[in-house]
């Protein structure tokens, strides 16, 4: 069957997948509410034709975070994309680089950020941090990833707890990997992810793990480790984002900010891009949506950092809502992890082609020669 939106895609990563990974990429949290309400709150927002502008669009071409870029869009972070295909970290940036577009590598990422900088040598790479305990190895990866040409630093800022996800529980995924018949059965159902993305990748060196936990603690997903130090901070401050300042010579954005006042003191403290974002509903379920809140901070009287937004985009014209609403840049979680279980780099790039294509096709009907031109007509 032709694969014409991300929702076919999405359909053949099901298949492809084994249903504990593809839950722990598709659902949100407890009662999954938030899901819900990005995806009413997207299809809510009509945007306002303009007529007679000749030729729609001239370009997609727009300029975030000192460059100007040939498209708004973002690959956003997403742990364990390696576990959807073998290298798919790098399959993520390589896709994504045909387009120009920015790829964000995850602290979670199986490659380490110095395969996909082998892997990807032309793709822009951002870096996500997520802060350990260990502040001294955190610091130790921050002098990794300036190492490997990556400018633009995003500290994710919404994780301070470990969310609750019943689903991963009831399908017996998580990390370390723990069998139960359930979770073994799930993936002897899938016999060709086994062994294209386990079983091949694992006789060539050795089973998948987080890549960028120093050596001694990387025991693979499938073992447990006593990670302590690696547990993720949860109890980040101003003074911790002043630090990060000090120490990075590059751009600082901050992921999931949904306050005006927060992103106001984010510039103030020297950032330079703030994602508004609810994490695409899988962390907290009782959060205002993107939708609600990217306005509420793009009206602010003052200097904001450049606004990107998140969650929930499944297609082109839910790309221009958010820049209608305010957004510079828009990201991608979960769409391009369905395309690359759907087909590889060549499927993550098929899935771009076609969401730019529908980016081009809302824009012609909204006489908008520019992603800078739109507007919303609701309200
Ligand atoms: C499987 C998966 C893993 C994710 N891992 C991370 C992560 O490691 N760090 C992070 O900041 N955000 C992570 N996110 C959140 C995304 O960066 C992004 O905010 C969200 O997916 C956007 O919503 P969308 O998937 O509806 O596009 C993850 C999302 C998914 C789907």
């Amino acid at each position: 069957m032709a694969l014409l939106n991300t929702d076919d895609f999405r359909a053949a990563a099901r298949r492809r997948l084994p249903r504990g990974l593809f839950d722990y990429i598709d659902r949100g949290t407890e009662e999954e509410l938030s899901l819900a309400r990005i995806r009413a709150a997207l299809d809510g927002i009509r945007l306002q034709p303009r007529i007679l502008n000749g030729e729609c669009p001239v370009s997609l071409e727009t300029a975030f975070l000192g460059r100007r870029r040939p498209t708004p869009l973002v690959i956003a972070p997403t742990a364990l994309a390696g576990m959807v295909a073998d290298r798919g970290e790098t399959k993520l940036a390589r896709a994504a680089s045909r387009f120009g577009i920015p790829f964000t590598v995850s602290t979670q990422s199986v490659e380490p950020i110095e395969d996909i900088r082998r892997g990807a040598p032309d793709a822009e790479l951002w870096f996500q941090l997520y802060v350990w305990k260990d502040r001294a190895r955190t610091a130790q990866l921050l002098r990794r990833v300036a190492e490997c040409d990556c400018e633009t630093l995003v500290l994710t800022v919404d994780t301070q707890m470990p969310p609750k996800r019943e689903y991963n529980q009831r399908n017996g995924f998580g990390v370390p990997f723990r069998p139960t018949p359930r979770n073994i059965a799930d993936i002897l159902c899938h016999p060709r992810w086994l062994w294209q993305v386990i079983l091949r990748p694992g006789l060539r060196h050795g089973m998948p793990s987080y890549g960028h936990y120093p050596p001694e603690f990387r025991s693979g997903l499938m073992s447990s480790t006593t990670a302590e130090d690696l547990r993720l901070d949860p109890a980040l401050t101003w003074q911790d984002l002043r630090a990060l300042r000090d120490g990075w010579r590059g751009r600082i954005v901050l992921k999931g900010v949904l306050a005006a006042e927060d992103a106001l003191r984010a510039r103030a403290e020297g950032v330079d891009g703030i994602v508004v974002s609810t994490h695409g509903g899988r962390n907290f379920d009782c959060l205002p949506t993107t939708a609600e809140a990217l306005p509420r901070i793009a009206g602010q009287r003052g200097a904001l950092p450049e606004l990107i937004a998140d969650s929930g985009v499944r297609r082109g014209s839910d790309v221009l809502k958010y820049i209608a609403l305010g957004a510079l840049a828009v990201q991608l979680g979960r769409a391009p992890l369905w395309g690359l279980a759907a087909g590889d780099e060549g499927g993550a790039a098929a899935l771009l082609e076609i969401l730019l294509a529908e980016i081009q096709t809302s824009m012609g009907f909204l006489g908008a020669r520019r992603p800078a031109d739109l507007a919303r007509s609701d309200g």
